[in-house]
């Protein structure tokens, strides 16, 4: 009994002790264990994985073929621990969900992030992703490097003499940031650079305006086979969690991207990546993200980790339905939005 009572008081001085000596907000951004992860992906995959709302895109004839009920959820830690659920091994194309890592390819290249802010610009259209409206009407700031035409221009700012160099550079850093070999999926490659005209318009409008910065149907072109690479749920939560810990891979240990443009890409993916659902977005999930028709969406909890959803059927605003709902309940259950606790 005596020595029993003993315990308890030496273990209630030790709780004591951590409450006085951390701090109530810093107790909070404790990384979740290894158990909380799994759970939590597990949960997230169980609970939305019948969810049939929206549908696959087929302005890309070739995404319509996706197989719909794919659905796959993975976390990897800024420590580079995996945690996954469902369809985490197929090879979707990254579509949209490839230009915040062109944006930090051409910071890191030119040595500044202020080369994005003044030749494409960093602020919302609040607007579709293919919006020719936006592109025209926001000229004087141009648009973001998010939606497609911002994008376009970010391609051409990528240091090259040829379109080869030019996809290889972004190749090689995307190859960087997930720790593996990707391959472009040549069929849906096919079928969206037959069937791009929209972003050629784009592409022939920013060059009217000055903002394009190379043969405007080269950056199409080499845009185009961007969107084609294939990735998977987990080699897509490894790109991620290359941002989650300040811009160096935390499977291959390399540093990737200079830390200091780490917040300025999650700073465009926080006001933009959901397009004109960014807002909505912020409201619910509270995470820096970014989404792609392909299905894939990719959520940064900066210093923890990096949550991704992929499910081919989409929204009206190109969003992935069941990827969204994950990714929106794992924010919830693990209290990480970045704009504070919501208990
Ligand atoms: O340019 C396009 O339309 C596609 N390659 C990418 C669009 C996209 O992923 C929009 N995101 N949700």
């Amino acid at each position: 009994m005596f020595q029993q009572g003993r315990w308890k008081c030496g273990y209630q001085a030790m709780l004591v002790a951590v409450f006085l000596l951390v701090p109530l907000g810093t107790m909070a951004q404790v990384t979740p264990s290894a158990q909380v992860l799994n759970q939590v992906v597990q949960d997230a995959y169980d609970k939305f994985k019948d969810v049939k709302d929206g549908a696959n895109a087929d302005y890309i004839p070739e995404l319509a073929n996706v197989p719909s009920e794919l659905f796959g959820v993975a976390i990897v830690t800024a420590r580079g621990a995996v945690y996954t659920a469902g369809d985490v091994d197929y090879a979707f194309t990254i579509q949209s969900v490839s230009k915040p890592f062109t944006a930090a390819l051409v910071m890191q290249q030119q040595g500044s992030a202020n080369v994005v802010a003044g030749k494409i610009g960093v602020e919302p259209t609040g607007l579709p992703f293919n919006s020719i409206l936006a592109t025209q009407l926001l000229k004087p700031v141009s648009v973001n490097p998010l939606v497609n035409s911002g994008a376009i221009a970010s391609v051409s700012l990528v240091k090259a003499e040829s379109a080869e160099e030019r996809f290889n550079s972004i190749m090689n850093f995307f190859e960087q940031l997930a720790g593996a070999k990707l391959t472009v999926i040549d069929d849906v490659y096919k079928s969206e650079a037959a069937t791009n005209q929209r972003n050629r318009a784009h592409a022939y409008i920013l060059f009217v305006n000055d903002r394009i910065y190379s043969d405007p149907m080269e950056a199409v072109d080499v845009y185009t086979r961007q969107c084609s690479i294939g990735v998977t749920a987990k080699q897509l939560a490894v790109m991620g969690a290359t941002l989650a810990n300040s811009g160096v891979n935390p499977v291959t240990r390399q540093r990737v991207i200079d830390s200091r443009y780490v917040p300025k890409v999650l700073a465009i993916m926080m006001m933009a990546g959901f397009y004109n659902e960014s807002g909505m977005w912020a409201y619910t999930a509270g995470l820096p993200a970014k989404t792609g028709v392909g299905g894939g969406i990719v959520a940064v909890v900066p210093g923890k980790m990096a949550i991704v959803g992929f499910s081919p059927r989409v929204n009206e605003a190109g969003n992935s339905v069941r990827a969204m709902k994950a990714i929106e309940y794992i924010s919830s259950q693990l209290d990480v939005n970045v704009f504070g606790s919501g208990r």
